[in-house]
């Protein structure tokens, strides 16, 4: 099992020695490791059973750092990264040399952000390279948001996991791309698509939902919650489903013919739902329910990644 704790210096002296740890963001939990360094890089991998044609996220501090590891800096790249940095966008950048071929699986482009938890912005002013870090999960399961979550799965592979309490906005990073003179997005995440218009203007959707060459890890299936689920009107499904033992994710109401309930914000604000969504996936796996019945969100703002990832934890 690791072990959990608040000091971040330990964590940097994993990280210093070439190892990797559990750490956590503002998104979700990430596992952790020096990204110019390809033995690391290789211990993320092999830890989270990944297959090396879905590169991972590069994370530091400051802009000034970031523009040591890129090659270009596109003016609407810029724009959004003073608008949203530190927090959850990732931008795809021409990566410059220094950026191991092994971290984008060969790709031209590295993914890059800057994380906006307080200790993880810590630990990464005080290391002198950037943390590459995939969410801290098996390839194909539901992202971590809490410290026992990643205990859970990846404990036996790790040392140590910084906690960091539960991540505030619990869905993963926007991730967005630039070709030419359009800003595309890559990944549906936790910021909305009508915040980044607002920056940039009209924006390009590219969010193939099979298999995506330009962001690997989309596969039509990750986030499996490793049982079936069905997206639609909760109550009426109730009555189709028969004498199954009954998951339901509402957004607000409750229904008592469930025998596992999950409300994701009983206030119905999409932020708290989102936060909460990960966590309730989790919920229906260990009380072992035979069927998750779940709604449509509000297509807007971090609804539309909420629906994302309810539609790929559905395709299995
Ligand atoms: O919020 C997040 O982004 C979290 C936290 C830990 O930062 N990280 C995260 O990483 O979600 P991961 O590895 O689970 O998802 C990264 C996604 C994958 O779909 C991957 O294919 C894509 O980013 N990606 C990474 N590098 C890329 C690149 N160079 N070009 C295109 N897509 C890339
Ligand atoms: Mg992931």
């Amino acid at each position: 099992m690791a072990e959990i704790g608040k000091d971040i210096d330990f964590a940097k002296s994993l990280l210093n020695a070439g190892e990797i740890v559990g750490l956590p963001t503002e998104t979700v939990y990430g596992l952790a490791g020096n990204a110019l360094d390809e033995e690391a890089i290789l211990k993320i991998y092999s830890a989270k059973n990944r297959p090396k044609f879905d590169p991972l996220i590069a994370h530091t501090d400051s802009i000034e750092k970031v523009e040591t590891l890129v090659c270009e800096f596109p003016e609407k790249a810029r724009q959004l990264a003073l608008a949203f940095w530190p927090g959850p966008l990732t931008l795809l950048l021409s990566k410059s040399d220094k950026i191991p071929d092994l971290l984008t699986s060969g790709l031209s482009r590295v993914a890059i952000r800057i994380p906006d938890h307080p200790m993880t912005l810590e630990l990464l002013s005080k290391l002198d390279f950037p943390l590459a870090a995939p969410s801290a999960n098996p390839f194909g399961f539901v992202s971590p948001t809490k410290a026992s979550h990643v205990q859970d799965q990846l404990g036996e592979k790790i040392s140590y996991i910084l906690n960091g309490g539960k991540c505030r906005v619990g869905l993963e990073s926007t991730i967005v791309g630039f070709e030419d003179d359009e800003v595309v997005i890559h990944r549906l995440g936790g910021l909305g698509i009508e915040e980044i218009e607002r920056v940039v203007g009209k924006v390009k959707m590219k969010l193939n939902k099979s298999s995506n060459p330009d962001a690997p890890g989309m596969l039509k299936s990750h986030y499996s919650p490793g049982v079936p689920l069905i997206i639609g009107n909760i109550r009426e499904e109730l009555r189709n489903v028969g004498s199954k033992k009954i998951g339901v994710i509402s957004f607000g109401e409750v229904f008592h013919d469930a025998h596992v309930m999950e409300v994701l914000s009983p206030t119905r604000d999409i932020q708290q739902a989102a936060k909460n969504l990960f966590g309730a996936l989790r919920v229906m796996k260990d009380e072992n329910v035979d069927i998750i019945l779940t709604e449509k969100f509000p297509e807007e703002g971090i609804g539309r990644a909420i629906n994302d990832r309810l539609e790929r934890a559905a395709a299995r």
